[in-house]
């Protein structure tokens, strides 16, 4: 079953153009000049009922807008979403009490009061019966840990204690669909760690849809197999977390233990040398060639391990991230028609493509000379 259906979802948003001083001032009031700001441009993809679903890309990539017109807060400038069987702008209450959407950096906790009465207004809000709101705030309480800060003001109660709070006010009415938008901003490793044992719990015990967005990678990789990543509103990569290395970076780690008398000149012929430390180097090859290279560093150099790897998945990212802003276009210019794509799509920047391939160069030219 489909959770999330999109289809060349677009928001561009019209901003005005402020000029400086006092004479752009009284301009902007007379004759106002706007812009638009492609948020969003023709993304598509699925999520699974029960995925959980890694949502990446830097700031201002696009993440939160796609996500405020998934829950309906948002009207799309082009395209079609489906969320849970309804569209988000009509869904209405019903619509409303299967997700939930948590954004790290807003609170609706009431801030001078315990949590208790912000869990028991969302009891009211979801006509959730006395019985269930006991069963379910229980079973939160005890998973996030929340025994000692029940009575406490919210505003006594530190980062990470407010954001368990938070969870367990959003979960109340038992949601098939969480939006998570940076729950873990701000909070301690220990805390971090906290929530997303409880995101993965949440989401089996009640097989819930998850799609997380965050800037910890350690999120991720703990919690989801698949990633989307969205780089100035478009979609880079649509696939598994464990195989985005092997489609946006063709090349492979070779971490080396030196003998003596190995220096980098001698390894910058295999490939690019990334670290050097004597006796310990790491030296970064074309995937394809990883393991020939391998065996020709340990016959022609004193090398005495080898051993080969995926670049950290923070920089297969970061490379993908790389590239000029294409963030906004004066509205005279004629805007990016929305483009759905129904397969997922794989692709990288120009600018981190230039990079990768002129270090596969650097390890062809040396393939030649160590196999002379
Ligand atoms: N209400 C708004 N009006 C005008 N522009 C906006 C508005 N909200 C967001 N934007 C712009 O849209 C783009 C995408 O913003 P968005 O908040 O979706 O990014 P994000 O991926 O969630 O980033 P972050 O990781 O910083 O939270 C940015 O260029 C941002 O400045
Ligand atoms: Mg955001």
């Amino acid at each position: 079953m489909v959770a999330i259906h999109v289809d060349g979802l677009t928001k561009h948003y019209r901003v005005k153009v402020r000029e400086p001083g006092l004479g752009g001032a009284v301009r902007a009031l007379f004759r106002p000049r706007y812009r638009a700001v492609r948020a969003v441009e023709g993304v598509s993809f699925r999520v699974a009922a029960g995925e959980i679903v890694g949502f990446l890309g830097p700031n201002g990539a696009g993440k939160t807008t796609t996500i405020k017109m998934l829950t309906g807060l948002l009207y799309p400038t082009a395209g079609r979403a489906q969320v849970v069987g309804f569209d988000p702008w009509k869904g209405g209450a019903s619509f409303k009490h299967r997700f939930t959407l948590v954004l790290g950096n807003k609170q609706q906790l009431i801030w001078d009061l315990p949590p208790e009465e912000t869990w028991l207004l969302n009891r009211v809000i979801y006509g959730i019966g006395w019985p269930e709101y006991r069963r379910t705030i229980d079973e939160l309480v005890a998973l996030l840990g929340l025994e000692d800060v029940l009575g406490k003001p919210v505003r006594q109660l530190s980062q990470g204690e407010r954001m368990k709070c938070e969870l367990a006010a959003s979960l109340l009415h038992r949601p098939e669909l969480l939006f998570l938008d940076e729950p873990t901003l701000g909070l301690d490793l220990t805390a971090q760690e906290t929530i997303r044992a409880f995101i993965r719990e949440y989401s089996q015990r009640h097989g819930a849809t998850v799609l997380l967005t965050s800037h910890y990678m350690a999120d991720v990789t703990a919690l989801a197999p698949r990633v989307l990543i969205i780089n100035h509103g478009q979609l880079l990569y649509d696939g598994e977390l464990r195989r985005l290395s092997e489609q946006l970076a063709p090349v492979k780690r070779l971490e080396l233990v030196l003998g003596d008398g190995v220096a980098a000149h001698d390894l910058a012929r295999f490939g690019q040398v990334r670290e050097f430390s004597h006796p310990r180097a790491v030296l970064e090859v074309p995937r394809k060639q990883a393991a020939r290279i391998s065996a020709r560093l340990l016959t022609s150099l004193a090398v005495l391990d080898v051993s080969i790897h995926d670049p950290p998945i923070e920089e297969v990212i970061r490379r993908a991230f790389a590239g000029a802003s294409v963030e906004s276009t004066p509205e005279s210019t004629p805007e990016h028609a929305a483009t759905p794509t129904h397969q997922a799509p794989v692709s990288i920047t120009a600018e981190a493509e230039r990079d990768w391939w002129a270090s596969l160069a650097a390890a062809e030219r040396a393939e030649t000379v160590a196999g002379d």
